[in-house]
């Protein structure tokens, strides 16, 4: 066990396992695989194989998306362990673990950590993940293993304290992807986590899933205040977004000038029991107006525009200070003992 690590290093260090992987890698052949990744992530049907055909793909994917996705994830864990403070995760599980980014992204929130596993079907980036954490030294700490299948072939992985599937589901058919939810929620020990892209589809393959585990008992820790029916409408889709700094590799790769870019993200966090989750959830990025602060929210009791006036001193200020995707009590009638839900900062994190 080793204690937690300070956010910005842990980014760092991440980006210099990555920097070191593609050290002497043209930019030119770069940014070519990371070209062809995007137009195959967007051009791809569901259930067609993984766009990796080169190991320069995998080094795009590193370079290019890997410190997002990161991000994404560690922000989802940090609100999860702050919406089930008792679970304690010694064991990981990451399906289509891609290179390992939910190790890293666990290891500053659940310091408990002592075992992970990664299923991936896709030996070169399997490679590439044990390559990153050996660079960031995790087995001083963490036992790591590589199970290179399919994850619908989990026989011998075993049940774990928190298992993630991270940006995962919209690689799969329809039914295996429901196929996967339920393998996920049956090693489950504590928590599982489901991360995808902050897009219509990838929300509602999100809201699907919900469903899908609140079905078989599961219960929402975040980012619903309740165990409701999804109440945005259908031109709608709950997501939130997560700040990533870009390296200048990932300046030049994206052709951007930027010095960071929001990886947006949809995700849900159930447990199998004691979750404490927010009064209410922030949907939208706070409008500050004169004196007054503007907020959309999640409810138990469905969405709602709440304005919190100066008037309301220490409310007000707190109201001024909320980001998008974090925690607030609606009112002090409602919360009762619950006015406990503490600044998330989705976007700083
Ligand atoms: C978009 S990447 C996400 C990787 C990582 N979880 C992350 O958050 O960055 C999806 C990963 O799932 C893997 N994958 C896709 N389908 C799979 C399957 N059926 N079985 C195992 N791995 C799969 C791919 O090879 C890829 O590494």
């Amino acid at each position: 066990m080793v204690q937690a690590i300070d956010a910005s290093q842990q980014s760092l260090a991440l980006r210099r396992a990555i920097d070191r992987q593609i050290d002497g890698v043209s930019l030119a052949e770069l940014r070519s695989s990371s070209d062809r990744l995007s137009a195959a992530y967007r051009d791809r049907g569901p259930g067609d194989s993984p766009p990796f055909a080169t190991p320069h793909d995998r080094l795009a994917y590193l370079a290019a998306r890997l410190p997002s996705t990161f991000e994404a994830t560690r922000a989802v864990l940090g609100e999860l362990r702050r919406r089930a403070p008792g679970l304690s995760a010694e064991s990981l599980l990451e399906l289509g673990a891609g290179p390992a980014p939910g190790l890293w992204a666990a290891e500053q929130h659940f310091p408990e950590l002592a075992r992970a596993a990664h299923v991936e079907s896709d030996a070169g980036m399997a490679e590439m993940g044990r390559r990153l954490l050996e660079a960031g030294h995790f087995d001083a700490h963490v036992e790591s293993t590589w199970f290179l299948r399919d994850v619908g072939r989990t026989r011998g992985v075993g049940e774990h304290d928190l298992v993630l599937v991270g940006y995962v589901l919209g690689e799969l058919g329809e039914s295996v992807r429901d196929e996967l939810v339920d393998t996920a929620w049956d090693l489950t020990l504590g928590a599982l986590v489901i991360v995808e892209p902050g897009t219509p589809a990838g929300a509602a393959r999100v809201i699907r899933a919900r469903a899908r585990l609140l079905e078989r008992g599961a219960v929402v820790a975040a980012p619903c205040p309740h165990g409701n029916a999804c109440p945005l409408a259908s031109d709608d889709w709950c997501h939130f977004g997560a700040r990533v700094n870009r390296s200048s590799l990932q300046r030049r790769l994206k052709r951007g000038s930027l010095g960071y870019e929001d990886e947006k993200f949809s995700y849900v966090a159930v447990t199998r029991g004691n979750a404490d989750p927010c009064a209410a959830r922030v949907l939208r990025r706070p409008r500050g107006e004169p004196r007054r602060v503007s907020l959309r929210l999640c409810t138990a009791d469905g969405l709602r525009e709440e304005l919190v006036t100066r008037r309301e001193g220490e409310r007000y200020r707190a109201a001024r200070k909320l980001g998008w995707g974090d925690g607030w009590a609606p009112t002090t009638d409602e919360i009762g003992d619950r006015n406990d839900c503490p600044r998330v900062d989705l976007e700083g994190a």
